[in-house]
């Protein structure tokens, strides 16, 4: 698929022939899945906020997706942060501070531990869309960050991208960012928000983040697709399959034939898709489908 394209694409492409026969199909029988898996050469694991619901930090979408009185991604945006970066930076302190006092979960674990285990006679990849740094803490090598990481900033000027994980990242932001949702606007002069340090440089930085409405750097991109087109099996996990272009990955792994499963609570619109559905909390249903 080429850049462009998925770049530009907000519809679903899957045709609906696939729909019907994979849905006839589907199975969320542990032991088929370990069978299938033990054949599979490559693997991919898709993840989304999902995964990280049970470390204690919240997806976009459940309960706990508004932060004060605000839609997440209507501060995931770079108009957001040109109108108020003081607010936007409050938003991602907060989040900073939420994930690194979480831990990661068995469903982390799960997966770092299938890489340790089968690693060297299997190509397994992680793509995530989230940007807590859990996989990674987990133990997880194989990694890609879809969308950036919470401690990665990236200079507004010289685009110097640098790993932060200061806490708080700048004094002004020491105390703020409280989610209450009486809570409104935010105040902090520009010039107390974290700035490049380079010397000539000292210009604004932002989270290394891909903001909605922004294109996913390529070399990132390229990686995940090529992962994405060459694996056999690919796992869904936790993620709602709505956000681009990770939403179009595995409905397009199933269907040029790669076995793919979806792990989550509730059914999402690419469920009938897949091969193998797992109902339940992740950090209960992955150790099963990726014991040995
Ligand atoms: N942890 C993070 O880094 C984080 C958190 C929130 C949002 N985001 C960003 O928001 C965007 C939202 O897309 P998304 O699809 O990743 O998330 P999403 O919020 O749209 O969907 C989360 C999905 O996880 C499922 N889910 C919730 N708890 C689960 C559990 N315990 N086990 C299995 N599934 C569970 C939900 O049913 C839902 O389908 C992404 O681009 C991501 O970068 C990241
Ligand atoms: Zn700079």
């Amino acid at each position: 698929m080429c850049h462009n394209l998925l770049k530009t694409l907000n519809q679903r492409v899957i045709p609906c022939y696939i729909n019907k026969v994979m849905s006839s199909r589907q199975s969320s029988d542990f032991s088929k899945f370990r069978v299938a898996l033990k054949s599979a050469k490559e693997i991919v694991i898709l993840s989304g906020a999902g995964i990280s619901a049970e470390s204690g930090i919240p997806t976009f979408r459940g309960a706990g997706g508004l932060w004060r009185k605000y839609q997440a991604s209507a501060l995931a945006t770079p108009g957001a942060f040109r109108e108020s970066p003081s607010l936007v930076w409050e938003f991602y302190h907060y989040r900073r501070e939420v994930a690194a006092k979480a831990k990661p979960n068995a469903g982390h674990f799960a997966i770092a531990k299938f890489e340790d285990n089968h690693g060297s006679q299997k190509k397994i990849t992680v793509i995530t869309q989230n940007v807590d740094g859990l996989h990674a803490r987990a133990g997880t090598k194989r990694l890609i960050e879809l969308h950036g990481n919470l401690y990665k900033t990236r200079c507004t000027k010289c685009k110097e991208v640098l790993v932060n994980n200061d806490s708080p990242i700048c004094e002004a932001l020491a105390n703020r960012g409280a989610p209450d949702s009486n809570m409104v606007g935010s105040d902090i002069p520009v010039k107390l928000l974290p700035h490049c340090k380079k010397a000539h440089c000292g210009a604004l930085l932002r989270p290394h983040i891909v903001w909605f409405g922004e294109s996913l750097e390529h070399d990132i991109l390229e990686a995940a697709e090529h992962a994405m087109s060459t694996c056999d099996a690919c796992l869904v996990v936790g993620t709602s399959s709505v956000v681009y272009p990770a939403a179009m990955f595995a409905p397009q792994a199933a269907s040029r034939g790669a076995i793919v499963a979806e792990f989550n609570i509730e059914p999402t619109p690419a469920t009938p898709d897949f091969h193998f559905y797992f109902e339940g909390p992740c950090g209960t249903t992955l150790p099963q489908a990726l014991a040995d």
